[in-house]
């Protein structure tokens, strides 16, 4: 039980730092142009690609990416511990973590826990900090997801993904630690079975969940983090006493993506399923009007929107907040999107002109790892890349923070 201490008094320890954290002038500059494709000294080059075979033992999937990536994934992991050692200096939290985590998890669902064994065994990192570190990236995922439909009927589906903001401001250098140490990590990654693509992530390598992802010519989805008092860490809490039938949603989005044969039934999928922590799935299809932000609680799903293009509602915005309350007044990041999203006009967007929106500031801020822009399925069949193009960008410039 002391573990179950541990993480309350975290929570409400990373809720105040979050406030904190925030406290940074409100910033909105002109809609940036030209950004796409990325370059200049802040793009750090593409992001690698990786084929995780799902007809391999989930114990194998992960071996060559973290064979390739152990020394950035043992960072990170530190970085984690080094801030929870910083709540708790007595070093106690480590040993649970790495002696009784595993254990108190019990099992998770085929084939998570299997995948989490093979990466801990693989990298030689304890299995309790690899699945410590699977746990932070379901509290934490700030970001902006977008889709919008332009004239001809195809579907963009763009996300920042911010993650991070708590978890360590260097002093030195103005950035956030973990931020900065997840960028190497991340990784595109090409889910196949029978040597046929069945779908398609960008991620962090060492984790299994999802949280970006597309089924090429079928439908695109985005997981963003939804803030509520009974919040993730008490899905987790519920979860490491025995309480068994929620789902990770991270791990939901996964399976989803794996399993789910249409925009329909990944819908069905993403509001029927109880889930551990409250979150937005945002949702692209394969044709006009297929696209929505599903707004759930933990165990109920309080809002399905939808685009409709022929009444004009021809984009979705969604970041960290219920649509139909204001945002947190210092992280206003809706307005901002709407705006540029107005003035790029519904002729226009592309993927282009949805990577400009993710470069202005606010949307682009200091804890974004990286950003990803896909088209979700061409309209019209074959033909056109059916891609999910991923950059990684260094520190935005600091001047404009
Ligand atoms: C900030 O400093 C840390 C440690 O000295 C380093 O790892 C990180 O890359 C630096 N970040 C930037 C943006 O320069
Ligand atoms: C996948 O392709 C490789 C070589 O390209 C081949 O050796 C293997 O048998 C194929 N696997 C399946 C399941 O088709
Ligand atoms: C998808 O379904 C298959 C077959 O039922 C199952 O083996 C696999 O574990 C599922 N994937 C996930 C991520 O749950
Ligand atoms: C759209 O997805 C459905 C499955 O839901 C599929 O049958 C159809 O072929 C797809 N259409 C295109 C144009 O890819
Ligand atoms: C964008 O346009 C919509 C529809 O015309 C309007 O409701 C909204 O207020 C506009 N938002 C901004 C920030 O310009
Ligand atoms: C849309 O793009 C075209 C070609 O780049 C440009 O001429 C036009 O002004 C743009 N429309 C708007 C509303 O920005």
């Amino acid at each position: 039980m002391r573990f179950c201490a541990f993480l309350t008094a975290a929570a409400a320890a990373l809720a105040t730092v979050c406030v904190l954290a925030q406290r940074a002038p409100p910033f909105t500059e002109d809609c940036r142009k030209s950004t796409y494709p990325p370059s200049g000294p802040t793009y750090r080059g593409p992001v690698p690609w990786y084929t995780i075979n799902l007809d391999l033992p989930p114990y194998k999937r992960w071996h060559e990416v973290i064979t390739d990536l152990t020394p950035e994934v043992r960072h990170i992991v530190k970085d984690l511990l080094d801030m929870v050692n910083a709540f708790f200096p007595s070093g106690k939290v480590t040993k649970m973590v790495d002696e009784r985590l595993p254990a108190m998890l019990g099992v998770l669902p085929y084939p998570f826990e299997e995948e989490i064994k093979g990466i801990a065994d693989v990298s030689g990192i304890p299995l309790g900090e690899i699945i410590s570190f699977n746990i932070f990236y379901e509290l934490f995922t700030f970001c902006t997801s977008i889709i919008a439909e332009n004239k001809k009927g195809h579907l963009f589906h763009v996300r920042n993904m911010d993650f991070g903001i708590f978890l360590g401001w260097n002093m030195n250098n103005n950035s956030w630690t973990v931020t900065e140490n997840l960028k190497p990590l991340t990784v595109n990654l090409d889910f196949q079975r029978n040597n046929q693509t069945i779908f398609k992530a960008t991620s962090f390598a060492g984790y299994v969940g999802t949280l970006t992802g597309m089924k090429p010519g079928v439908f695109s989805l985005t997981l963003n983090e939804r803030f509520s008092s009974n919040g993730g860490y008490m899905g987790i809490l519920e979860w490491i006493l025995g309480q068994r039938d929620e789902m990770w949603i991270g791990f939901l989005t996964r399976r989803v993506l794996e399993n789910a044969t249409s925009y329909e039934d990944a819908k069905n999928m993403l509001i029927k399923n109880k889930i551990l922590a409250p979150a937005y799935f945002i949702v692209g299809g394969n044709k006009s009007g297929e696209g929505c932000v599903i707004t759930r609680g933990r165990k109920d799903t309080p809002d399905v929107y939808e685009l409709r293009p022929k009444e004009g509602r021809w984009f979705l915005v969604q970041t960290n907040y219920d649509r139909w309350k204001n945002p947190f007044f210092l992280d206003n990041r809706r307005k901002p999107t709407f705006m540029c999203l107005n003035q790029t006009t519904q002729e226009n967007i592309s993927l282009a002109s949805s990577y400009d929106i993710l470069s202005t500031k606010p949307i682009l801020n200091k804890v974004m790892a990286w950003a990803a822009v896909g088209l979700v399925a061409p309209f019209w069949g074959g033909g056109v890349p059916r891609v999910l193009p991923a950059v990684v960008w260094d520190k935005p410039d600091r001047n404009h923070l």
